[in-house]
């Protein structure tokens, strides 16, 4: 096996901070939408603001890591075999101990289905949350934008529809981060260390 430093500081910092925000999110904003009854209206509805604009901050810094460092293109669609290979790996490969499809190095973290998966949060859900979110905290000052003539009920609508989305997602990567390593919950020791054990084959050979 080696140990290969796949998980830079910035982006476990990033990546913890966004994963408390965004679960303080779902609380707080689950709770103005009525579904769970714990802070109260009024305190949710509050934090659920002091959390939006410290995402709003913390991905503007994180849009403009990806992009000056180059890691965007690690969220670059893969082509369709390879894509098909991993859906293959998971749905039977992984029960019979068949080798992984895939093989990971500093510049490729991502297998194809974590690529797609990541880069739709990154270019779809998260921006159907803060826009949305942008579009209904500006709500008192509507009339004076010229928006009158608007419902807050579509805004209301897509926002809350962005939040099951993310629920989604996190059920979806808590299931796969959690136990799709080789070794005992060894992407989550990654992503705090910044190391993971990689195949000895497989360190050198990204695809
Ligand atoms: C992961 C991110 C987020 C999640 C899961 C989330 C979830 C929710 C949910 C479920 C609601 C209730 C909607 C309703 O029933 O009308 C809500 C309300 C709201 N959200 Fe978010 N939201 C997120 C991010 C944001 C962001 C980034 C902003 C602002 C930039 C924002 C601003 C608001 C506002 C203004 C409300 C109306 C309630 C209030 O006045 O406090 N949200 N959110
Ligand atoms: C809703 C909150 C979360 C979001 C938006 C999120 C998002 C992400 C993203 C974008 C990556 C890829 C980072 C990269 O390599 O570029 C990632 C990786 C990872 N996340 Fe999360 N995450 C969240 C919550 C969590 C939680 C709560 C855990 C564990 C308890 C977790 C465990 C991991 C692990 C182990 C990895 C590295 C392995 C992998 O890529 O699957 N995440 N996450």
């Amino acid at each position: 096996m080696a140990r290969v430093y796949l998980y830079s500081r910035f982006l476990r910092l990033y990546h913890w901070l966004q994963a408390l925000l965004v679960m303080s999110l779902l609380v707080t904003g689950f709770e103005v939408h009525g579904t769970i009854h714990w802070l109260g209206f009024e305190r949710a509805s509050d934090y659920h603001r002091v959390a939006a604009w410290s995402l709003l901050v913390l991905l503007a810094l994180a849009w403009f890591w990806h992009i000056t460092t180059g890691e965007w293109k690690q969220y670059i669609p893969s082509p369709l075999d390879r894509l098909l290979a991993m859906v293959r790996y998971y749905g039977l490969g992984i029960f019979k101990g068949e080798p992984h499809p895939f093989h990971k190095d500093r510049w490729h973290r991502h297998n194809p289905l974590q690529r797609m998966a990541y880069l739709s949060l990154h270019i779809l859900i998260g921006p159907l949350l803060w826009i949305s979110g942008l579009v209904y905290i500006a709500y008192p000052y509507w009339q004076r934008l010229g928006l009158d003539g608007l419902s807050l009920a579509p805004v209301a609508l897509l926002h809350t529809a962005g939040a099951f989305l993310m629920l989604a997602f996190l059920c979806v990567h808590l299931y796969l981060a959690l136990t799709t390593s080789e070794q005992t919950l060894g992407f989550l020791k990654g992503m705090v260390t910044g190391y993971e054990e990689v195949d000895n084959a497989q360190a050198g050979d990204p695809h």
